[in-house]
C-alpha cells in the first residue's frame, strides 16, 4: 500500500464507524492549500456537522497567529473537522482544549509516553512540538455557526525533513516510538476519542475535559511563563486552568491573570 492510500476513502470507510464522523462526510485530497480553508468553504456551502477534510500534504498549511504549518506529503496528518455545536461564543475556545485531550490520548494509546499539552493548542513531547490545533469560527449573533477545528500531527519521518526553523522545535511520533504508524489508524482512533469527549462536553460540561487536560499539562504551579496577549506581555507562574478554559497565571505582584486568548512560552 502506498503511503497515501492509508488515508483514502476506500481505506478509511471501514474505520469510520462511530457515527459522528461517518463515511459520507469523509473528504480526502492528495494536496490542498489548507484543509482548514477547504473545510471553511465547504461549511459555507452547507457541508454538515461531522464532515472531515483530510489531506496527504498541504501547500499553504496555516498555524495559529498567522504562522504557516509545514505540511510535507506522505508522512503526517493534516485534517479539519466541521463542527456545528450549539455553543455560546465564550465556550468555543474549550473545543481547542478538548481536541488537545483527544490528541494526547490518541498518541499515548499508540504507545508514546510523555505527551504533554501546552495551553492553548500545542501537543509537545520533550519540549518539542508534536502537533498543533487551529480552531476557526464563524458566528451568528452570540452563538457559533460553525467551527473548523484543524489538526496537524507529526506522525512519520523525521523532524529534520521540516524547514530548518521548524526542525529544531519539532518531533515526530516515529522518532519517539522508533517505528512508523499507519496514519489511517491514528486518524480513526483520534476521531473516535474526539467524538467521546465532544459528547461528554455537550452533555456534562467542561469539567471532565478540564481534569483530563490538566493531567496532560502537568502544570507545576511554579512554572515560569511569558504570556503574550493582545494587551502586551506578562511574566508569571502558570497555575491552573479555570472552569472557562482560561490559563491562570500568578503575576510578580501576586495578582492572578486569567488569559482567554494568547500564547505562552516557558521560561528557563
Ligand atoms: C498551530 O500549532 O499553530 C496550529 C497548527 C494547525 C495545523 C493544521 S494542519 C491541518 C489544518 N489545516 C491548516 O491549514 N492548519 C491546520
Amino acid at each position: 500500500m502506498s503511503r497515501c492510500e492509508e488515508l483514502t476513502r476506500a481505506s478509511m470507510i471501514p474505520r469510520l464507524t462511530n457515527g459522528m464522523f461517518g463515511p459520507e462526510g469523509y473528504r480526502f485530497e492528495e494536496v490542498v492549500d489548507s484543509t482548514n480553508r477547504m473545510a471553511m468553504t465547504l461549511a459555507q456551502e452547507g457541508a454538515p456537522h461531522g464532515t472531515v477534510v483530510v489531506a496527504d500534504g498541504q501547500t499553504g498549511g496555516r498555524g495559529r497567529l498567522g504562522r504557516s504549518w509545514a505540511s510535507p506529503p506522505g508522512v503526517n496528518l493534516y485534517f479539519s473537522m466541521i463542527l456545528k455545536p450549539e455553543l455560546p461564543l465564550e465556550r468555543v475556545a474549550m473545543l481547542t482544549l478538548l481536541t488537545g485531550v483527544a490528541l494526547a490520548e490518541c498518541v499515548t494509546a499508540a504507545g508514546l509516553d510523555g505527551a504533554r499539552l501546552k495551553w492553548p493548542n500545542d501537543l509537545l513531547h520533550g519540549g518539542r512540538k508534536l502537533g498543533g490545533i487551529l480552531a476557526e469560527m464563524t458566528a451568528r449573533g452570540e452563538r457559533a455557526r460553525y467551527v473548523i477545528v484543524g489538526v496537524g500531527l507529526n506522525v512519520n519521518g523525521r523532524a529534520t525533513g521540516f524547514p530548518a526553523d521548524v526542525a529544531q522545535r519539532a518531533v515526530t511520533m516515529a522518532e519517539v516510538l522508533g517505528r512508523d504508524s499507519n496514519r489511517g489508524e491514528v486518524l480513526a482512533d483520534f476521531l473516535h476519542r474526539f467524538t467521546g469527549w465532544y459528547r461528554c462536553f455537550l452533555e456534562e460540561g467542561f469539567a471532565s475535559v478540564r481534569a483530563e487536560w490538566l493531567g496532560y499539562a502537568r502544570l507545576t504551579g511554579g512554572e515560569r511563563v511569558r504570556v503574550t496577549t493582545e494587551s502586551g506581555e506578562v511574566t508569571g507562574e502558570a497555575l491552573d486552568l479555570d472552569e472557562r478554559g482560561c490559563l491562570m497565571v500568578r503575576r510578580g505582584d501576586g495578582g492572578i491573570l486569567r488569559v482567554m486568548t494568547g500564547e505562552i512560552n516557558f521560561e528557563r
